[in-house]
């Protein structure tokens, strides 16, 4: 029989938001406590702060289980488990700052019902041990301590949290706060993994290093395409057939970004290396894809010459469809070199926000591509955007000064685009 639980989560980020809602559904009792005051009342208010599928619904939906707080007091009094969902930026070092994470921490301490403190936030490995420590030393030896990551993508969180392939709970001995957080999962049907919360916390690291080994591989199989005269999407298809292998995260494009992705690579190569070893292959995986980030820039000069003074458009700015969040995004690289080389850039996006987008000075968000590329010397497409291949491009190619398009997402039809006279380059296809 179900037995809802009363949880509080620190946090009301993109995973706060998603694991409180979530709870919420699953039928726990949930308050989402965060320090920006702005936020919460946005949150109370009923707005929600960031664009997620289903996550706007589901809060509505669950309003009687769900509330926002600013009041630490609240938060405290609520918390039978405790969720850590703040963030860790990298720091000057490289290394995860974990600033905030430390002081949710200490912040439990008074937290008389508290039973659990899970970790959702990515984190080191070791960051267990030093939180276990610190619970103890503010009162809290009767709490115990979990690691929970979480394996959610952005624009499939909500998806990804309802019906996740794993559920992994690392512990080191507290076995009952183990079962508590397991049984919080009730109704959702995946196998829960149990291991020691090191092994839990390289879990996240490890399979978002291995999902970008993955594009980083297939973006070397796409330069080498590129010289021999074979296609790599053609190639990749093929590949990913055994069954071995599988389809997935084999697409070559202009590189990986994200939240996650480029902050745990680097954190986990960060982490070989103070522990005293090179990780060669981690190292290769980022070097590809700094170079990759670059590409469109080579083939704009093989068109254009010198870039100075040329209109260049770039077609989507967030760093994947069906997200406006253009933290690591290729768009971000590469707009910041057209302008050092003299370029003026110019913007197009569904979804990313003006503000995000200003920095660039010239960027602007137009009403519509075709408005965007009006008169512009090159074109890049950037984020694979499905409305990009419903753009009318006969017509687009009279509607720019010079019809060059760098498709760096491989969305468009080779054989077409030259057929309505662009000069048109992609990615590892003849
Ligand atoms: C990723 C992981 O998928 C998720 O499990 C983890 O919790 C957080 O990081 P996310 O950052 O939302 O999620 O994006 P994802 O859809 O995985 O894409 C990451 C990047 O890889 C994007 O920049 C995307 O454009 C790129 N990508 C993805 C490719 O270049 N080729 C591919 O085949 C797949």
């Amino acid at each position: 029989t179900f037995r809802p639980n009363r949880v509080t989560v620190f946090g009301a980020g993109y995973i706060g938001l998603v694991t409180g809602a979530c709870l919420a559904e699953l039928g726990h009792d949930v308050v989402v406590r965060d320090i920006d005051p702005a936020k919460v009342e946005a949150l109370q208010a009923g707005e929600v702060p960031i664009y997620e599928p289903g996550l706007g619904d589901m809060i509505a939906r669950n309003k009687e289980r769900l509330r926002f707080t600013l009041d630490l007091g609240e938060a405290l009094a609520q918390a039978e488990v405790a969720y850590v969902c703040v963030d860790t930026p990298p720091s000057a070092s490289g290394d995860a700052d974990l600033s905030r994470v430390w002081s949710v921490v200490r912040s439990l301490a008074g937290a008389e019902g508290l039973r659990a403190v899970v970790m959702k936030s990515t984190v080191p490995i070791g960051t267990g041990a030093r939180a276990r420590a610190l619970l103890d030393e503010v009162g809290l030896a009767g709490a115990g301590y979990v690691s929970n990551p979480e394996f959610t993508a952005e624009g499939r969180a909500v998806r990804d949290f309802m019906g996740p392939d794993r559920i992994v709970i690392g512990t080191d001995g507290d076995e009952t706060a183990a079962a508590l957080v397991a049984g919080l999962h009730a109704g959702i049907d995946a196998p829960v993994v149990t291991m020691d919360v090191r092994s839990a916390e390289t879990v996240k690291l490890a399979s978002n290093a291995l999902l970008a080994t993955r594009i980083s591989y297939a973006n070397e199989m796409a330069n080498l395409c590129d010289r021999t005269g074979a296609d790599v999407t053609k190639v990749l298809a093929a590949v990913g057939m055994d069954h071995r292998l599988g389809p997935y995260f084999l697409n070559a494009g202009i590189g990986w970004g994200g939240s996650c992705f480029p902050k745990d690579v680097e954190a986990l190569r960060q982490i070989a290396s103070n522990s005293g070893f090179h990780p060669m292959l981690l190292s290769a995986v980022i070097d590809v894809n700094n170079i990759q980030r670059r590409r469109p820039l080579q083939g704009l000069k093989d068109a254009l010459g010198d870039l100075a003074g040329r209109e260049v458009v770039l077609l989507g700015m967030a760093f994947k469809p069906g997200t406006d969040d253009m933290r690591e995004a290729p768009s971000t690289v590469l707009a910041s070199r057209l302008l050092a080389e003299g370029a003026r850039v110019r913007c197009w996006d569904p979804l990313a926000r003006p503000g995000d987008v200003e920095p660039w000075a010239s960027a602007v968000r137009y009403a519509s591509v075709e408005e965007a590329l009006e008169g512009a010397d090159a074109a890049v497409v950037v984020t694979e955007w499905p409305q990009l291949a419903g753009v009318d491009w006969a017509a687009v190619a009279e509607l720019m000064r010079r019809p060059v398009v760098f498709d760096g997402r491989n969305l468009l039809e080779p054989a077409r685009m030259r057929e309505w006279g662009f000069t048109y380059m992609s990615i590892g296809r003849p």
